[in-house]
């Protein structure tokens, strides 16, 4: 029972395992040396290494005139404390000498860019140079900082590799660009084994080429900067030893194609080997791993892909690890793939199991390649991954374990890039009105807890449920929800957050996580109030700092309303609450960041890369859950009142998550009441008719608004684009006519063509025209809607099942797909489309913000709807 437990939630991808404890560590470093600079006295890090603090530092001549001591003075929480929030201040040339053993060193400076005795490290541009080599040139690390924020938090450290002859010491020196001063928060000196990153002369590198690959040397004359240090498909590790840190991957994957990552398995030993000893990478980084995934048609058609931004102007060595693990791969030629760096072929037959020679064995190869100088200065390293099938291999796939990029120095030793440019402020994005009058786009980014112990013991009991005992009844299906529901207001989370959930924050603590409101953090605003980013927890977890504005409509009974609301609806496919602030007669709520953002983002009017048709289908299954929750799983059923493709996020996982419950109701309350009266609210395009008409809420507006939502993945196209021809205007009436007629393979998604079994289709027709019935009582519930489509999901998988190999889907059974070239802009929305061209005179609206009606005349059907223009 654990077992399948634990399967089930590494398959729903929770994180369960850090790295397996390593011990004894595979290197022990002869040398380690740590400075927290501008500290008195020594103190720990959060890893439990002890930094020494800098008096009368043997290494390094600071004195209180020209290098003095000084506390960063924004003491930000999110940041470790040693060695981040003291610094030195080094007002002219000052050299660090290390008498340090010849060979290899790692060379770290840990940088937290803030004001130290008044001077703000905006100020600060300095030169660092290492016995021979320019580590670092006029460097700014506030704007270092700023151009980064987004990725790390706001400290950066930079990592070197230094090889120090005999008879030398190691001397670093710090010089401060004319009229500015340096500063430095922390010094590493690690010493890491020979011949780990570098070889000798006569054993060169592949300089990938666009022509032919060649042979490039380099030894351990030529100094390294790491760029990037990745465990593909796990989670961040540090290594015991060098004391590298490991990051996951997925924030560098362009597009939205992320394979599938593998898990940590506790079954898997790696066995190292002389040509890849166990310091190379720790067992967590060969034993995840990230494949293209379990569809060979889907994995023909791209290409897995990471981007890097790097300098250009120098070459860099390329180092991928990996590592065959699964029991399913018994010999060569059975997973062999492309390799591409900058679009560049670096390996036609990449087979990981002919390289090692066996299962659990690991292997990396170098390559270099180099970026040419060019404008603009930093650009973007590719990595991609593409299927090799002309040896008939077994698997049309690929996998890759870890990536480490560094940056070679130029011929003078120089390893220094340009300043990156200062970020402008984000801003707040594109006000994007809806009928409320008031902003919400920040909801498509913000939210959610991944995976609340509710949230996963739910879904684990649905599909258990759902796959076991199909329920008979509606009666028994609700009863196991009512189960799961408002068990506790205050769940403890799976595992990424310490804490407990919906804690409430003190003022400092936000201040700390959006570094004091900063604009830099902005991301989205309106008339409630303002969206921050900020992290917690040190700096680990990414949240969404809402902060309304005390004089937003929204008042204070709403507030807690929000908070009570939110704190009670725990479910794996609903955004939920970590906390709130109300300190000082403030009003913040948290929410957990959302990677992937909406939905709407992936489906069209985007960059982002076609999701396959099985992921649509458990993105609609999960929204449809999430709803379903939402209407059955409190005591009152609870209307969302505003679902949309851009209110249905996806996670890391591509899990979906429902957001933004501004609007929600709590549905009748009495008994033999079935609806509640309310003014009319909601998005355009996605409005209930009978709504509309009746201004009476049920769940099956909700019902209503979902069905659009289907076609609008099915045929990858806003509900209402006015430049089409007068009977397309209207995605739902075009759709239902088409599924009507059969010819509703001939308006999907044309990126979905052979990816649909007709079988699958047709169902999925059905229930989107079942779910958009005129009359509110014909319609579905959620529940059953959430049936159906995994029943649409099971069609599509067992057609796949039956055919082997060739193109799965002929044309004869999907038809030739033609569909529409959407290309308006804005159309889904109301005040855009009065502005925008009609082709029909008859199909009208007028409107405006904050005028009190709106009159649609659409499709012959006058909707008079009420829209009160103050928001709530
Ligand atoms: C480093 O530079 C100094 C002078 O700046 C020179 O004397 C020394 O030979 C150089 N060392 C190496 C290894 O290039
Ligand atoms: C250092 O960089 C800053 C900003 O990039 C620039 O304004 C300044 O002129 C540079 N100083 C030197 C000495 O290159
Ligand atoms: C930071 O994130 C914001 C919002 O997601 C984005 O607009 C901005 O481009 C990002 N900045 C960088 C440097 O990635
Ligand atoms: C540099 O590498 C060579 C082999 O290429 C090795 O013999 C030598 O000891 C290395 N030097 C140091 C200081 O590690
Ligand atoms: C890795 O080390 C860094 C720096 O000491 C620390 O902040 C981080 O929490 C560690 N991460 C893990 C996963 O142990
Ligand atoms: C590689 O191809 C991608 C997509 O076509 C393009 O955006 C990128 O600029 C190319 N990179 C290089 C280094 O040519
Ligand atoms: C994969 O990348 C290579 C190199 O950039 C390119 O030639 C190829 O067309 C790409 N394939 C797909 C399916 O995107
Ligand atoms: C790095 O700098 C050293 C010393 O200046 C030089 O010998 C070596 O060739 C440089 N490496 C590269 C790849 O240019």
């Amino acid at each position: 029972m654990l077992g399948i437990l634990l399967r089930l939630l590494s398959f729903l991808g929770f994180i369960f395992v850090t790295a397996a404890a390593q011990n004894p560590p595979p290197y022990r470093p002869s040398e380690m040396i740590l400075i927290n600079c501008g500290a008195s006295s020594d103190d720990a890090s959060g890893d439990g290494r002890l930094w020494s603090g800098d008096v009368q530092s043997k290494f390094c001549p600071f004195n209180s005139q020209t290098s003095p001591a000084s506390e960063a003075y924004q003491q930000d929480q999110s940041v470790d404390r040693v060695p981040y929030m003291t610094a030195r201040i080094i007002h002219s040339k000052l050299t660090c000498t290390f008498p340090v053993l010849p060979g290899p060193k790692f060379i770290r400076l840990y940088f937290y860019p803030d004001t130290y005795s008044d001077l703000s490290a905006s100020e600060s541009f300095f030169t660092v140079t290492a016995n021979n080599y320019t580590l670092l040139s006029n460097y700014s690390a506030y704007l270092a900082v700023s151009a980064n924020k987004n990725q790390t938090g706001p400290y950066i450290f930079k990592e070197f590799i230094v090889t120090v002859w005999d008879n030398q010491e190691l001397k670093l020196t710090f010089t401060p660009s004319p009229s500015s001063f340096a500063f430095i928060n922390g010094i590493e000196i690690v010493s890491t084994p020979n011949g780990l990153y570098t070889r000798d002369m006569n054993n060169p590198y592949t300089l990938v080429n666009s022509d032919l690959n060649t042979a490039f040397q380099f030894d351990n004359a030529t100094s390294l900067e790491t760029v990037i240090r990745l465990n593909v498909g796990g989670q961040n590790v540090n290594d015991t030893g060098m004391f590298r840190t490991w990051r996951e991957d997925s924030k560098y994957i362009f597009g939205g194609a992320y394979g599938t990552a593998h898990k940590w398995r506790d079954d898997v030993t790696i066995k190292y080997t002389k040509d890849t000893p166990a310091y190379t990478a720790p067992p967590a980084v060969y034993i995840t791993k990230r494949s293209m995934g379990p569809e060979p048609r889907v994995n023909l058609n791209y290409n897995l892909t990471w981007h890097f931004p790097v300098d250009s102007g120098f070459k860099y060595l390329v180092r991928l690890h990996f590592c065959e693990t699964d029991n399913f791969i018994t010999d060569i030629n059975q997973r062999v793939f492309f390799i591409f760096i900058n679009n560049v072929t670096a390996e036609i037959e990449a087979d990981v199991f002919h390289w090692s020679g066996g299962r659990d064995i690991p292997v990396y190869k170098d390559y270099v390649i180099d970026v040419p100088e060019g404008s603009p200065s930093n650009q973007d390293l590719w990595l991609a991954l593409h299927p090799n099938i002309h040896s008939n291999p077994t698997y049309a796939d690929a996998i890759l374990n870890g990536i480490e990029i560094f940056k070679l120095n130029k011929s003078d030793g120089n390893l220094a890039g340009p300043n990156l440019e200062l970020v402008v402020v984000p801003g707040p994005p594109e006000q994007r009105p809806n009928l409320e009058g008031r902003t919400r786009k920040e909801s498509s980014h913000v939210v959610v807890i991944v995976g609340a112990v509710v949230g996963v013991v739910f879904a684990f009991a649905l599909i258990l449920y759902f796959s076991v005992y199909r329920p008979k009844s509606k009666a028994k299906d609700k009863s196991s929800i009512l189960l799961f529901s408002y068990t506790s207001s205050c769940a403890t989370i799976a595992l990424p957050l310490p804490t407990d959930l919906c804690r409430k924050f003190t003022i400092a603590e936000i201040r700390a996580a959006t570094r004091n409101f900063d604009d830099q953090t902005v991301i989205g605003s309106g008339g409630f109030g303002t969206v921050y980013k900020g992290y917690i927890e040190s700096g680990s977890i990414p949240v969404a700092i809402k902060r309304l504005a005390l004089s937003s409509k929204q008042g204070i009974r709403e507030f807690h309303t929000e908070i009570e609301m939110l704190s009670k609806l725990r479910h794996l496919h609903l955004v939920s609450l970590i906390g709130y602030c109300d300190d000082q007669g403030e009003m913040i709520l948290v929410y957990e960041y959302i990677p992937h953002g909406n939905l709407q983002d992936h489906l069209y009017k985007t960059k982002n890369p076609p999701l396959p048709w099985k992921q649509r289908l458990q993105i609609c299954i999960g929204a449809a859950r999430g709803l379903h929750y939402l209407h059955t799983g409190a005591k009152h059923s609870i209307i969302h009142r505003d679902v949309k493709s851009s209110n249905i996020l996806l996670d890391r996982n591509w899990v979906a998550k429902v957001s933004d419950f501004g609007l929600s109701k709590t549905g009748p309350t009495g008994d033999g009441q079935t609806h509640v009266s309310t003014v009319v609210r909601g998005s355009f395009g996605y409005l209930d008719p009978e709504y509309y008409r009746r201004q009476q809420l049920t769940e099956k507006s909700d019902v209503y608004s979902f069905g659009v939502v289907l076609f609008e993945v099915l045929c990858a196209r806003p509900p209402v684009v006015s430049s089409l021809p007068k009977e397309e205007v209207i995605l739902v009436d075009w759709a239902r006519k088409c599924y009507r007629r059969g010819a509703l393979d001939q308006i999907i998604d044309p990126r979905l063509k052979g990816d649909i079994a007709a079988v699958s289709l047709n169902k999925f027709g059905e229930i989107a025209d079942y779910c958009l019935r005129d009359t509110a009582t014909e319609r579905p519930t959620m529940g059953d809607a959430v049936w159906s489509l995994e029943f649409a999901l099971q069609l599509q998988e067992t057609a796949e099942k039956f055919v082997n190999g060739g193109d799965v889907f002929s044309e004869s059974q999907i038809g030739s797909s033609v569909t529409q070239e959407v290309t308006t802009t804005d159309d889904d929305e109301l005040f855009t489309l009065s502005g925008g061209p009609m082709s029909d005179s008859r199909s009208t609206v007028s409107t405006g913000e904050g005028s009190a009606s709106n009159k649609l005349i659409l499709s012959g059907t006058v909707f008079s709807q009420i829209m009160n223009p103050q928001g709530r």
